[in-house]
């Protein structure tokens, strides 16, 4: 049986991914650049409905308030929005449509779908522009890594893509989620681009996330996988299906699971090959897959033809 074939039924390892990757996957074990000290128990053998209430209980979005050290000190109660994220929609959404940017979206025709959907999360630099017959044209929020916030050619400033949207930013902390060490030095400086993008844009809605969230999301991957997973953060594609999960009824996840369309194509608005991309080097990409495919409600079908995956929001199911 095919790789994709097993992915779909949950049965992979990271020993059937190509040498190369699994090369990479064991030299950002052994540098653990964030000091990753995992102190739980790996492999807890939870059900996808068991995982999905772990996630529930546990999963708390938080984002930067300015409240903490060293944020309080340099004034940023004032520099973050009045209203937290969670606070925004009070009623939540009802079905919300996540749009991975990989390549295999190409050619899917999906976009009326993902548009008819109350709300949609758009990844990174990932343009509609040109590509709405197969991704929609609709963008409710945006996640940006830290790079889009401080390399030029992302043109953070003026470009469309990231007005009139809320944006939700992140960026590698250390594992002890110490604020102070990172604020001293993160992967990419997106704090003084945060404050001069505020400043200028004081009515858009735009968050940083805390680094506690996404460790939590780390943590819970790791203590449901048999295999070590690599000791840096889950992708924005995973940080992002669980903002969705807590503030939807109901997540369409569009092309995380690759469907019959699978590519080595890493992006679908870009001509780069890399498996990496699908498959994860950097982040514990495969192992995340696995997770959100035993949690998946929606149909086998829709899962090879559209790449899709249907998860409740956490307000829908009671544990
Ligand atoms: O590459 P980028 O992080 O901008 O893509 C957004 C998300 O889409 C990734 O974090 C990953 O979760 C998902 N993705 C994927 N397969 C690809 C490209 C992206 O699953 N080929």
């Amino acid at each position: 049986k095919s790789f994709l074939y097993k992915l779909w039924k949950g049965d992979v390892s990271s020993k059937m991914l190509n040498p190369r990757l699994q090369k990479a996957m064991k030299d950002y074990l052994s540098t653990n650049k964030h000091g990753v000290r995992f102190k739980g128990k790996r492999n807890s053998k939870l059900t996808g409905d068991q995982l999905f209430c772990e996630l529930k209980e546990r999963v708390n979005v938080k984002t930067i308030d300015g409240k903490e050290a060293p944020f309080s000190t340099l004034g940023w109660e004032k520099h973050v929005p009045q209203i937290p994220l969670g606070k925004l929609y009070t009623h939540g959404f009802g079905s919300c449509a996540v749009v991975m940017s990989a390549g295999a979206i190409l050619n899917s025709s999906l976009g009326d779908e993902i548009d008819s959907h109350d709300a949609v999360l758009r990844f990174n630099s990932a343009p509609t522009h040109g590509y709405e017959k197969d991704v929609g044209n609709k963008t409710t929020m945006r996640i940006i890594n830290s790079q889009i916030l401080t390399n030029p050619n992302h043109h953070f400033v003026d470009s469309s893509l990231y007005k009139d949207v809320i944006l939700v930013a992140w960026d590698p902390a250390p594992y002890s989620a110490n604020l102070n060490v990172w604020y001293k030095k993160p992967d990419y400086n997106l704090f003084t681009p945060y404050v001069q993008h505020r400043r200028k844009n004081p009515n858009q809605p735009f968050y940083i996330l805390h680094p506690k969230f996404i460790w939590q999301l780390w943590d819970i991957i790791q203590e449901n996988t048999k295999e070590k997973i690599q000791p840096n953060p889950p992708s924005s594609g995973f940080i992002g299906i669980l903002i969705m999960m807590s503030m939807c009824n109901e997540v369409h996840v569009y092309e995380y699971i690759p469907s019959v369309r699978q590519t080595d194509l890493c992006h679908y608005h870009e001509l780069y090959y890399d498996a990496a991309c699908t498959l994860g080097a950097y982040h514990p990409l495969l192992y995340e897959k696995l997770l959100v495919q035993r949690m998946n409600k929606g149909l086998q079908d829709d899962l090879y033809r559209k790449g899709k995956v249907i998860l409740p929001g956490f307000k829908s199911v009671k544990c």
